[in-house]
């Protein structure tokens, strides 16, 4: 990761897609992977990873039969997260809309885990309801969606597509602290 990169410029200056100023912590990153059974997860989904906050946490803990893949739309955060050098992880600049496509592409599909941060709160609703939509779509049927908020407001739009387990945690130690949901398929 370059010591260069300036996350506060290029979040604010993209506020509207990276509806932060600040990474997320490690806390908040590692509770939302408290869920993840790494030992069984064949293929892992990060996204919106910004500079790799999340990523790297999720990379400590991957196992070696496991594939991550990260979807980024922002240019200077791809190109970080290029920078990281890793045999299992693929970096993909594409909208997570496009999810099922873009992971065809590389020959991948059935999606044990999708890890999210992006900020479905402040997107246009049709782009954050095509997200969920293809998010649900490529999971497996046992597959777990979770998901980062900073307020409780987008719930009832979770629970439109996910309606059968949606449990809650909170981590405090985060700028600014942070809801995560965890979203179950089945
Ligand atoms: C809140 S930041 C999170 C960054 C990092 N994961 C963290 O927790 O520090 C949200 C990220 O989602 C990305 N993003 C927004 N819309 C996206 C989309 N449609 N597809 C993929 N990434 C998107 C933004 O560029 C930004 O990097």
């Amino acid at each position: 990761m370059s010591t260069k990169f300036n996350f506060f410029k290029e979040a604010v200056k993209n506020y509207k897609t990276s509806g932060t100023i600040v990474p997320s912590s490690r806390f908040l990153a590692n509770k939302m992977l408290k869920n993840v059974n790494f030992s069984t997860a064949n293929l892992i989904v990060e996204l919106g990873p910004g500079n790799g906050a999340v990523t790297k946490q999720i990379l400590k803990k991957l196992q070696p039969h496991t594939t991550l893949v990260c979807f980024e739309i922002n240019d200077a955060f791809y190109n970080e997260l290029l920078l990281i050098d890793h045999p299992q992880l693929k970096v993909i600049k594409a909208s997570a809309e496009f999810l099922e496509i873009e992971l065809e592409k590389i020959g991948l599909g059935a999606v044990d885990y999708i890890v999210s941060s992006i900020p479905l709160s402040i997107l246009p609703k049709e782009l954050s309801v095509a997200i969920l939509k293809e998010s649900f779509s490529v999971l497996k049927k046992e597959g777990l969606f979770i998901q980062f908020q900073y307020t409780l407001f987008y719930y009832k739009e979770l629970k439109k597509i996910f309606s059968k387990n949606i449990s809650l945690s909170f981590e405090p130690i985060n700028f600014p602290p942070a809801f995560i949901y965890y979203c179950a398929k089945k």
